[in-house]
């Protein structure tokens, strides 16, 4: 769990959680994807998805620790993330990025050519507002 919240401290709309959000966050995800590095087995990728493995699969907390990013970590967690059979038999799999990242998704078929749809949010969470 330590490691867990170092990396959502690495990021800027995960940094504030605690211990026990991030229990309840892996308890209530569907699928939970880690990549660990082989020698010190520190955790390197983490994802997590919440599916209803029929028609809408939503990725989230897509991460790399900083030390091992560019090196494919973060392609073998959506790599693993998108053979996964809940993933996978979803007819939808979507995911909210910034801008900069659409490159990297893009990769996987994801496109931010969603038609009329536009994300609506209501949150209590400051980092996701403005
Ligand atoms: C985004 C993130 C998960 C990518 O993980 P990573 O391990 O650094 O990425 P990889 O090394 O696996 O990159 C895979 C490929 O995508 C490319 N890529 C990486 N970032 C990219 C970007 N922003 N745009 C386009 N391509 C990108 C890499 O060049 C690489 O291409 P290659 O296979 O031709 O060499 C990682 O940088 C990260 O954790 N960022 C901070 C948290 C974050 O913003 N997460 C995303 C939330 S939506």
């Amino acid at each position: 769990m330590p490691q867990l919240l170092e990396l959502f401290a690495s990021t800027w709309w995960a940094a504030g959680r605690t211990e026990a959000e991030a229990r309840a966050i892996i308890a209530g995800s569907d699928v939970v994807v880690t990549v660990r590095e082989r020698r010190s087995a520190r955790l390197a990728g983490f994802a997590r998805v919440l599916t209803d493995r029929t028609y809408l699969a939503l990725v989230l907390d897509v991460i790399v620790a900083p030390g091992v990013r560019g090196a494919g970590v973060g392609a073998m967690v959506i790599d693993a993330v998108l053979a996964h059979p809940w993933v996978a038999d979803a007819r939808s799999c979507e995911l909210v990025c910034r801008p900069d990242l659409i490159g990297f998704y893009r990769r996987w078929g994801f496109t931010d050519r969603v038609g009329q749809s536009r994300l609506m949010r209501r949150t209590a969470d400051p980092a996701l507002g403005g």
